[in-house]
């Protein structure tokens, strides 16, 4: 069985020397691959920058910076995967015009304009084959559930985890998490605090229960 995760954040070109980016750990991710390769699958993790070393097993790590490079990473490992989650904190923008160099101050206001990036869940929403089971994340601070069912249905997606990341000690950077799985035929799995490692298991555990 073969499975393909994404995580951490991207990186978005300001320009030569400077970038956009977020809160992400990959701490999640990373878990969920090493989750996955202890129960013996074939594991393609595709990561963004991240400060966690190359979790060990069977794992096949691709390195990606931007959005547009994990999209081609993912579709392209999904495209005979079993299973696909994202969990990665893609960026929903990046600046229009990312400058050649480095910008200049000068004395005013800076403003950047920025386009949307794809969603690279929703593309593969779009795509997915009979059979192929596809798992997205909602980090959330309001309406966790109500949030996290519509882009389940929206994205076409078998499994979302919500992450409610409004709670201390739990979500984004942190060792530990609490979640709450959804799934398309309507269960809701709650999963108490506790480490990513074991959080990770369960996840991993449910979605191949059968
Ligand atoms: N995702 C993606 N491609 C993007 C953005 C997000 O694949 N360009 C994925 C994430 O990996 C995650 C899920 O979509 O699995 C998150 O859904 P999204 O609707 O993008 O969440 P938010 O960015 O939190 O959206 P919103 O602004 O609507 O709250």
């Amino acid at each position: 069985m073969k499975i393909v995760i994404s995580a951490g954040p991207t990186r978005e070109s300001i320009d030569t020397v400077r970038f956009i980016s977020n809160r992400s750990s990959g701490k999640m991710g990373y878990a969920l691959a090493s989750a996955a390769a202890e129960s013996g699958m074939e594991v393609v993790l595709i990561s963004g920058p991240v400060t966690l070393p190359p979790p060990p097993g069977n794992i096949e790590l691709i390195k990606v910076e931007t959005a547009a490079q994990m999209a081609i990473a993912v579709k392209t490992a999904a495209t005979n995967a079993d299973i696909v989650i994202m969990s990665a904190a893609v960026a929903d923008y990046r600046p229009l015009n990312a400058l050649p160099g480095k910008l200049k101050k000068s004395s005013g206001n800076l403003v950047i304009e920025f386009e949307r990036t794809e969603d690279i869940l929703a593309s593969l929403g779009e795509i997915k084959r009979p059979g192929q089971i596809l798992c997205g994340f909602a980090a959330e601070t309001d309406n966790l559930i109500s949030n996290a069912k519509e882009k389940l249905s929206r994205k076409n997606l078998d499994w979302i985890i919500a992450n409610d990341i409004g709670k201390p000690g739990q979500g984004f950077a942190g060792d530990r998490n609490a979640v709450t799985m959804l799934s398309a035929n309507g269960q809701l799995i709650e999963l108490a605090l506790a480490d990513k490692a074991i959080i990770a298991q369960q996840i991993i555990a449910e979605i191949t229960s059968k």
